[in-house]
């Protein structure tokens, strides 16, 4: 069979460019396609932090241009030269992308992100205009990337490509103000409730789930969830009237990179059935950041994760005193984000220096000594498309501690107490009270050994990787395929 051609647009991939799981999902997803013989090719912002990795690349089309409102902006395209993966080909224009950061900076989003990304989509149709590659699927992936579907529909030289939008996150929907439209080039019809126009301004995103042939989220519950007014952010009705285009398809896990069996990241390896390498993780975690030694026979807990409301890292103010004062566990935070979080999470801390860590940087390596290191690992979000941490906590014999919600509903399974069946533990509301009982459990729970280990063990059986995932994909590319609805 000849192979499907795609091209797979996002925002960020790793190792490339990385602010969270999106760029775990396109920097591995691709690449298990292809195992599939999928002819995929990959397009991304030519990010400064791109072409510091040193890659060699060659510039395949060293002048193209494309509109931005009355504006005709040049940009060259390039291709990294990479072996045995998914092409990667980056639109390079200095004054868009040439920038410290992805998308803004400690003072907030760039201001000129409308422009930066309105950039990109023209971009990359204009490449599609010139390129000798045509592809049959177009896979865009979150807002960034939402306006290309609006784009090709409306282009009849791309009527018979189908377009595939998968939503990351419905909590960041590229919202601009009207005077920006002008910019996208779109025909005014487009800016109306049914369009891209959403409560007096536009959606990138909303484009996306608009105009793309079939939308996908990342996991059965969350697509689910996201067609209700509680988890909608306002697009619930447009998603329940594309219900039967609406898919949930689940994250996968890189396990070549994240394999504590063969982690040269982590200052030990282990397996499921030898955990003596996990203790000498955590020793070096507790000296790292600190702790105090007799954590080694205390539960330390984990948490790596943004600080944004979504991810209800505030869950754990009011609980601190009784985690660390009654339960006598450990705590290390990784994050980064919402200042007023970073400031109430530092003076929360305060009282507990040898029992609270709070690390407020983006730091990889710090991330994998933390999912290998720690007993459980917390991820109390109020909302979680997918959630990719808890799937390598997992994979590291460290126990997560979830909300029920989107996919981590779907990922995490309650253990029994008295038979360790069970990956995890989870609590139903978003608030201190069930997030406390779900520790509490987990923290009793540990105090069986027997039992823990049973549970780290299912954890570190399970199988989240992407050659399954993509084989999802796969079906829902050839299904769009075979869709001959105009
Ligand atoms: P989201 O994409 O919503 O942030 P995910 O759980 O899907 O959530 O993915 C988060 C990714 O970002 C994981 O790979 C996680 O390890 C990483 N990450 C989050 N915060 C940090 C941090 N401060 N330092 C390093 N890695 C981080
Ligand atoms: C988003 C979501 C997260 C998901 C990731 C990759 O950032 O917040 O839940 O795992 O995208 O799909």
């Amino acid at each position: 069979m000849t192979p499907l051609r795609i091209v797979f647009i996002a925002s960020e991939a790793t190792p490339f460019a990385k602010t969270g799981g999106l760029a775990d999902v396109a920097g591995s997803l691709p690449n298990a396609l292809r195992e599939l013989n999928v002819d995929i090719r990959v397009i991304l912002p030519g990010y400064r932090q791109v072409f510091e990795h040193g890659l060699r690349h060659e510039r395949v089309f060293p002048s193209l241009n494309t509109l931005l409102g009355s504006q005709r902006l040049t940009f060259q395209v390039r291709k990294l030269l990479l072996e045995n993966t998914a092409p990667i080909y980056v639109i390079d224009r200095e004054d868009m992308f040439d920038r410290p950061h992805l998308y803004g900076n400690a003072d907030g989003d760039y201001y000129d992100n409308a422009e930066r990304f309105i950039f990109f989509c023209r971009a990359v149709v204009a490449l599609m205009h010139s390129w000798d590659f045509a592809p049959q699927i177009i896979h865009c992936n979150d807002w960034h990337t939402g306006l290309i579907p609006a784009y090709m529909q409306s282009d009849p030289a791309f009527r018979q490509i189908k377009t595939l939008f998968t939503l990351h996150n419905l909590g960041y929907s590229g919202l601009f103000s009207s005077d920006k439209f002008a910019l996208t080039g779109l025909d005014a019809s487009h800016y109306q409730p049914n369009g891209l126009e959403f409560y007096g301004k536009w959606s990138m995103l909303k484009a996306g789930l608009v105009y793309s042939r079939a939308v996908s989220t990342v996991s059965p519950t969350y697509a689910r969830e996201i067609q209700t007014p509680e988890y909608g952010k306002g697009l619930d009705g447009v998603l329940r009237s594309r219900q039967a285009s609406v898919f949930g398809l689940l994250n996968g896990v890189n396990y070549q990179m994240w394999n504590p069996e063969t982690d040269a990241l982590i200052p030990a390896r282990f397996t499921p059935d030898d955990l003596t390498g996990k203790r000498i993780c955590k020793a070096a975690l507790i000296r790292a950041c600190q702790l105090d030694e007799s954590l080694m026979e205390r539960p330390v807990i984990g948490i790596v994760s943004r600080l944004d409301i979504q991810k209800g890292i505030d869950l754990i103010i009011p609980i601190l005193s009784e985690l660390i004062e009654s339960l006598k566990v450990g705590v290390v935070i990784l994050g980064t984000g919402d200042g007023e979080m970073q400031q109430s999470l530092q003076r929360a801390g305060e009282p507990y220096p040898g029992a609270f860590a709070f690390i407020q940087r983006f730091d990889e390596e710090l991330a994998r000594k933390i999912l290998a290191g720690a007993d459980m690992l917390l991820v109390p979000s109020r909302y979680e498309p997918c959630g990719l941490t808890q799937l390598y906590a997992m994979k590291y014999g460290t126990v997560p501690v979830v909300r029920a919600t989107g996919g981590l509903n779907d990922t995490v399974s309650e253990v029994n107490e008295r038979t360790g069946d069970g990956t995890g533990f989870a609590f139903k509301h978003a608030d201190a009270t069930d997030f406390l009982a779900a520790i509490q459990k987990a923290v009793s729970v540990y105090r069986m050994p027997p039992i823990w280990k049973r549970v780290q063990f299912n954890g570190m059986s399970m199988d989240f990787s992407w050659e399954k995932a993509a084989q999802s994909y796969l079906s829902l590319y050839q299904e769009l395929m075979m869709d001959s609805s105009p």
